[in-house]
């Protein structure tokens, strides 16, 4: 079927829904919702069969959906309504929650309803729960709707009573410090993560928190500012504390903590020392798992059965200069522990998205240099990368569970073996970036993997992959189904048997060995040196295609048209096939 997906932006649902309606045959086009105008222009230029809405921010115009079956995908049960559906039901603690997908008509979320599916709540961030349980349910609606679509014979029933919730104000998410407790000030945030945040005060100034993190072992005077480890700062409740993670000052970005109040935070002293992992001697890093208490941490480690598990749990999985140097550093100091096999297990929603393009866009606002900063980040993400190509005496895993974009991507394929969540979504890519070249390698590790023509469609194309894509164009190395905790599992009992494996000595031999023929073939400082000069000239040239992009990303500035790779009804000569 020819199906048009209308949306507010190509996010990691939209790509997630391409893909999967991309991998049954269907012809896919996608338009953003700019005006009522554009999207007319988009339909009678596409003579879509069905118009799929997986993220809209308004109605879709009578125009269409009285000519069209326009399907949108609503983030609540059947007979919810309203634009804060995620937002109330993370807010009251529901233990159950649902993706439907209906019929849009006048009434807002109160059309035909073409598909369902419920899931158990968890109680995190909202981005999270979409990330994960959202997009899972809604891709199965989706899958669902359209077949049943295809099939001719569904008859799509309304809603019996819809409940229409009202658009979530500050007013509702306001926080009191001397009268909320920890999980009253965790769900608040919680349900305002990514967007919009709660308005709050830090340091006596306004500002909007997010990320928040519950810490259950230091305490304090409620309201006050106790302690900052790394990038998050901790505030107490009347019954613990909570860690705050990122902020948007008025005017501002969304930042870490600790930048955007980077004098207030400097009088702050540095939370306690982590505990040491267990069994070993020297560590810095706590066990992350199975811990007596909770408390943020965005690096640890933890070892079983020689193998080690190097967990980055950084914020939409962007590493900015510092952490990418922290992150090495555990990594070399994870590779002198007596183990076989090294996971990076990243985070749960992201493994990583390259570099920190917020970090770099306040460099500028600041007064400093983007250009600077970005030659720092990327030179950081380089050395990591590096680090972890040099790796003779281990094996070594990318565990993907959650989503990765750009040099994160290549960072991954810089071990030995990347194994992917199904589910999570890759774009090893960079070009959407202002047409940025990358580094972190990918001249050396992409084409060796998928070879040189496989390399540059990638490169070119743009596309997201899933993970069974990734899979079929070798660039990952196996597929994992479950939820985030049932990949773990799996992770740990595949590393485990890899690390037992009679053939391991046999393995990191050959391995050594196909590193060294590289290595003299072409070292890897020529692939970084040739790589980083164009990058140098994305960042100091003439052309400021990749600042003038990253200005808009970090700023969330409105589409003004739908990017042509995906728009395919836009391209010259498009013609609808023949039926
Ligand atoms: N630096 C800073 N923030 C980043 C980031 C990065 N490299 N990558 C993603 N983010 C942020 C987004 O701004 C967004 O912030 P929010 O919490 O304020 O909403 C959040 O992460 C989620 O991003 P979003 O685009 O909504 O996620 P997605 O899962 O729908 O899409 C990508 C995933 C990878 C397609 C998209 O995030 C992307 O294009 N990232 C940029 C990758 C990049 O170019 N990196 C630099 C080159 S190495």
């Amino acid at each position: 079927m020819r199906i048009l997906l209308l949306t507010h932006a190509y996010n990691s649902l939209t790509q997630r829904l391409w893909a999967e309606l991309t991998s049954r045959g269907h012809d896919i086009s996608i338009e953003f919702d700019i005006a009522d105008s554009v999207a007319e222009e988009a339909v009678a230029l596409f003579k879509p069969q069905l118009i799929v809405a997986p993220y809209l921010r308004r109605a879709i115009p009578e125009s269409i959906w009285s000519k069209h079956l326009c399907l949108i995908v609503h983030p609540g049960p059947v007979g919810d309504g309203g634009p804060s559906a995620l937002d109330w039901a993370i807010q009251k603690g529901v233990a159950e929650w649902g993706v439907t997908v209906l019929q849009a008509e006048a009434e807002m979320d109160a059309g035909p309803v073409w598909a369902s599916v419920n899931f158990p709540m968890r109680a995190v961030k909202k981005s999270s729960i979409y990330r994960n349980e959202v997009t899972e349910a809604a891709s199965a609606a989706v899958l669902l709707a359209v077949e049943r679509f295809e099939s001719g014979d569904f008859t799509p029933q309304r809603p019996e009573k819809l409940h229409w919730q009202p658009l979530m104000k500050q007013a509702d998410r306001a926080i009191d410090w001397h009268t909320d407790t920890t999980a009253t000030v965790l769900a608040k945030i919680n349900a305002a993560d990514g967007f919009p945040g709660v308005a709050d005060t830090l340091f006596g100034q306004p500002c909007h928190v997010f990320d928040a993190c519950a810490e259950s072992e230091l305490k304090g005077v409620p309201g006050e500012i106790i302690a900052r480890r790394e990038t998050a700062l901790l505030r107490a409740t009347i019954d613990g504390a909570v860690w705050i993670g990122h902020v948007k000052r008025p005017g501002g970005i969304k930042l870490p903590a600790t930048l955007a109040f980077a004098v207030e935070a400097s009088t702050v002293s540095p939370a306690s020392a982590l505990c040491v992992p267990a069994g070993t001697s020297d560590g810095w890093w706590r066990v992350k798992y199975d811990t007596p208490y909770e408390t943020w941490q965005d690096i640890a480690y933890e070892e079983a059965e020689r193998v080690g598990y190097l967990y980055f749990d950084f914020y939409n999985g962007a590493m900015s200069t510092t952490q990418c140097q922290r992150l090495q550093a555990a990594l070399a100091w994870a590779k002198a522990r007596p183990v076989r096999v090294l996971v990076l297990m990243g985070g749960r929603d992201f493994w990583s998205n390259g570099i920190h393009l917020n970090v770099i866009e306040q460099a500028s606002l600041s007064g400093g240099s983007a250009a600077d900063e970005s030659w720092h980040n990327i030179n950081a993400m380089d050395d990591l990368t590096r680090e972890l190509i040099d790796s003779p005496y281990q094996l070594t895993i990318a565990a993907v569970s959650g989503n990765a974009g750009a040099g994160g991507c290549f960072l991954a394929r810089a071990a030995d073996g990347v194994w992917v969540r199904d589910g999570a979504i890759l774009n090893p890519h960079y070009k959407n970036m202002g047409n940025l070249y990358g580094s972190e390698y990918w001249s050396y590790l992409l084409p060796r993997r998928v070879g040189h023509e496989k390399a540059a469609a990638i490169m070119r194309d743009r596309q997201p992959m899933t993970a069974a894509r990734a899979l079929a164009s070798v660039f990952s190395d196996a597929t994992l189904g479950g939820d985030a905790e049932a990949f773990r599992s799996d992770v740990m009992r595949r590393a485990s048997a890899l690390a037992h494996d009679v053939n391991f000595a046999m393995t990191l031999i050959s391995k050594r060995a196909a590193r060294a023929e590289d290595e003299e073939d072409k070292p890897l400082a020529a692939y970084r040196a040739e790589e980083l000069a164009m990058m140098q000239r994305n960042f100091y040239g003439f052309d400021p295609s990749y600042h003038v992009a990253r200005h808009h990303f970090v700023q969330k500035s409105l589409a003004s048209w739908t990017p042509r790779h995906l728009a395919r009804h836009r391209d010259l000569g498009w013609k609808v096939p023949e039926e």
